[in-house]
């Protein structure tokens, strides 16, 4: 019952501009792929085409042997062919249930049938793990969560292919492992799996083989059990990648505090909670999914109800009801939702990185060439691969959206960085990057946070880290304090 693929000779283009230069490669069925490759590699748009949701321009794409050209996605699921999208493709207003059954309401004498919709998507947040009502609106979901539900949408298909696009992107530890038992359940039952990700100890761990995209092109592939991740990242990047980490540079002693909370509380989410960090200082956030650490961050900010806080930076109290507020104080924060909160994506790549400079010196005129200059400055800082400097925001890779978030934020030059998943979806080359410039961005004497689901980068990149449970703080560990035991006993209640 499971299918298998051939890509021959694919080839797509967006306008002028062709991102795949004819792809061929097979995958036999019932397998698990690994999907690898960089940054605007062209994995997703592949994917996007064999799952109905893109047409090629060019080339043959067989289905068990057969010739197929979808016109739609609905006739790739009608095959059995299901895509768990990178970018949410859930619509906020609806409930779970409506967004699971959308264009597949189940009827009776005419009628749909919300009862036995709701109990099939009972049933299918059970499978996936999220213990939540299905008629709970989208919009009200944390990203983890909506993960989560498009998860549960595919799985409702019955698919005999299933593609997911970075599926444990905003997972936590428990919920991964969940995923991968569900993917073994499904590979046992016969469906064949094509598993994108840029964390490569899931490759390692989870797949039969991989496959490896360089440039809109097939570079190579491999049995899993023949290569470590090390070869892994190599292949990818087509050179060796080294040293992710720098080494941790200790702010001065006398460095002043730059920010400073006391008695934090968010209704619901956090309580009293304490904190400050100092220039040059790299201040990790660790703790589950649902711990707290977005919430806090965000009420810190005016973008959720905040019931108490006194809150100083630079030393000097300040009011804070808004984002807006709190970049003219110099803080910025960088959300983890970068499609919902930080970007725009149906604008283009310069409105977005001069956006909010733009609200706070309120200029009354716009600087065409300054805003062209400085953008052009940041795809060379931030290593942004693009094709066209003109596309919008929203046509750029998952990972290269990423990087131009964070040069947006950081083009307000602030003195307090709040960045919430920073390196969520990018790949190894670009997240070593990334890593170096929270390093540079310390080292000029601006206070760094790092809220991280990752424990290696909260241990490589942080001279503190503060751990929430519950909406309460913890623990905070110092440098020499910081191992994966620690950071997991303090996150769970095993500490004692
Ligand atoms: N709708 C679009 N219009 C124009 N260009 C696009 C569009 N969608 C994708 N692209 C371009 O196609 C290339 C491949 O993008 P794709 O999203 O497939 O990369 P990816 O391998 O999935 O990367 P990532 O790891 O960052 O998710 C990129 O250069 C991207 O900018
Ligand atoms: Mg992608």
């Amino acid at each position: 019952m499971s299918l298998s693929v051939r890509f021959q000779h694919i080839v797509k283009e967006f306008g002028p501009v062709r991102v795949l230069h004819g792809v061929d490669f097979a995958l036999e069925a019932g397998r698990v792929y690994g999907l690898l490759g960089e940054n605007g590699a062209g994995k997703s748009t592949l994917m996007k085409i064999l799952a109905g949701y893109e047409a090629p321009s060019g080339g043959q794409l067989l289905v068990d042997g057969v010739e197929r050209h979808f016109a739609d996605a609905r006739q790739a699921e009608a095959l059995g062919i299901a895509l768990i999208h990178q970018e949410f493709n859930l619509a906020e207003h609806l409930t779970i249930a409506q967004n699971i059954f959308l264009g597949h309401e189940i009827s009776r004498g005419g009628l749909l049938d919300a009862k036995a919709m709701r109990a099939a998507a009972a049933a299918c947040l059970q499978q996936v793990g999220l213990d939540i009502s299905p008629d709970t609106r989208v919009a009200d979901l944390i990203v983890a969560e909506k993960q989560l539900v498009e998860i549960a949408k595919a799985l409702s298909r019955k698919a005999r292919l299933l593609i997911m696009d970075e599926p444990t992107a905003s997972l936590s530890a428990g919920e991964t492992r969940k995923l991968f038992a569900l993917m073994a359940r499904l590979q046992a039952e016969g469906v064949t799996i094509i598993y994108i990700s840029h964390k490569l100890d899931e490759m390692e761990a989870h797949t039969d083989e991989v496959v490896v995209m360089r440039d809109g092109r097939f570079v190579s592939r491999a049995v899993t059990a023949d290569i470590d991740r090390h070869q892994m990242a190599n292949l990818m990047v087509g050179r060796e990648v080294s040293d992710m980490f720098q080494p941790k540079q200790l702010p001065a002693p006398d460095a002043p505090v730059l920010l400073k909370v006391d008695g934090l509380s968010a209704p619901g989410w956090v309580r009293d909670l304490s904190f400050a960090v100092r220039a040059g200082e790299i201040l990790g956030f660790g703790g589950l999914v649902g711990a707290g650490r977005t919430e806090a961050f965000e009420a810190l900010l005016g973008l959720r109800a905040r019931s108490s806080a006194r809150i100083e930076i630079g030393g000097m109290p300040v009011d804070i009801r808004n984002p807006r507020q709190a970049m003219r104080h110099g803080l910025t924060y960088l959300s983890e939702d970068r499609k919902g909160k930080g970007l725009h994506v149906n604008l283009g790549l310069r409105e977005n990185l001069t956006m909010m400079t733009l609200e706070r010196d309120a200029r009354p005129w716009l600087d065409l060439k300054g805003g062209r200059v400085a953008l052009e400055q940041a795809i060379a800082r931030f290593g942004i691969r693009l094709r066209d400097i003109d596309c919008k925001a929203g046509s750029l890779s998952g990972g290269n959206q990423q990087k131009l978030a964070l040069a947006k934020y950081l083009h307000s030059d602030p003195r307090v960085v709040v960045l919430d998943e920073p390196t969520r979806g990018v790949d190894v080359g670009a997240k070593r990057d990334i890593y170096h410039l929270i390093h540079r961005l310390a080292a000029e004497g601006r206070a760094v946070i790092v809220i991280s689901s990752e424990l290696i980068e909260l241990i490589g990149l942080c001279h503190r880290v503060a751990v929430l449970r519950g909406g309460q703080l913890q623990a905070v560990l110092d440098h020499d304090h910081l191992t994966e035991e620690e950071l997991i006993s303090h996150a769970t209640d095993t500490h004692h």
